[in-house]
């Protein structure tokens, strides 16, 4: 088989990030085909919107910037027309509506990159929900998920490693993980990054929490140290993301109110 058997997989394989742009616009009809692509994408219900930011300081200094948002009021509205209410909890509308929000906010990624444009996710959007309330004045039941900056890319970077296919692929049976499985894909992983040099050129190391003397420089620090600093030290605490959903209006522990 040849390395890209068409156009399509060959955009998918060449995906990167983007977080340099240069200058120039997109057009109306660009912005327009990258919403519609991304509308095309499989839903369970289209329990989303896009909102889009043109002005100001863009993250990036990007020309667009999306803020794809879980929105359940829409799907509110077009049953209150029929009659009928919304009966499903929140956490069952959330999960499904972050299925709709999430594949049409890759269909966007994928058509941008075969116009020429890239992207970058943003992913603490969640976080600053309460702000991006008010910033685009939306009503209850509009989760913000993540946010894409976009436009013409002023860099051109390798892509970024993935792990390898045998540790993500499982035919039939999950597997029980050894070292010849596990030292490989850190290895990929890290080796992949590090040689891009790209925690340093993103100035992106994570600092370690408390006393310990932090024994990494960004000659070692690679994507396996990077996600245990993520997912070791931050969010032990889901308070502050269930409040976020709670100024949404969504309440997925229902015995907890603010
Ligand atoms: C949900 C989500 C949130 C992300 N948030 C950020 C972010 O806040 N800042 C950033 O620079 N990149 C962010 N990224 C981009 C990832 O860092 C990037 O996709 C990953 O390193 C793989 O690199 P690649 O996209 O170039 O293949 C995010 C990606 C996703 C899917």
């Amino acid at each position: 088989m040849p390395e890209y058997p068409n156009s399509v997989v060959k955009t998918l394989l060449n995906h990167k990030s983007i977080r340099s742009y240069i200058e120039k616009e997109p057009s109306d009809d660009i912005v327009e085909t990258v919403v519609r692509a991304g509308q095309q994408a499989p839903f369970v219900s289209q329990m989303y919107s896009v909102l889009l930011t043109r002005k100001g300081d863009l993250p990036f200094d990007a020309p667009l910037l999306f803020t794809i948002c879980v929105d359940i009021h829409k799907l509110e509205t077009v049953m209150n027309a029929r009659d009928w209410e919304v009966k499903t909890n929140d956490l069952s509308l959330l999960l499904f509506g972050i299925e709709d929000a999430s594949l049409m906010a890759e269909n966007m990624v994928i058509a941008g990159e075969s116009m020429g444009l890239g992207s970058c996710f943003l992913g603490m959007a969640p976080y600053y929900a309460d702000k991006i309330i008010d910033d685009y004045d939306l009503p209850e039941k509009i989760f913000p998920l993540v946010q894409l900056a976009m436009g013409y890319p002023e860099e051109d970077k390798p892509t970024r490693p993935r792990y390898p296919l045998d540790f993500v692929l499982f035919e039939d049976e999950y597997p029980e993980f050894d070292a010849d499985q596990i030292k490989p894909a850190i290895d990929k992983m890290d080796e992949g990054y590090m040689s891009q040099d790209y925690y340093e050129e993103n100035d992106a190391k994570i600092p370690l929490q408390g006393d310990e003397k932090d024994e990494y420089t960004y000659e070692n620090y690679g994507w396996t140290e990077h996600i245990s600093r993520k997912w070791g030290q931050w969010y032990e605490n889901p308070e502050d993301i269930l409040k976020q959903f709670r100024k949404c209006g969504f309440n997925i522990c229902p015995d907890k109110e603010d």
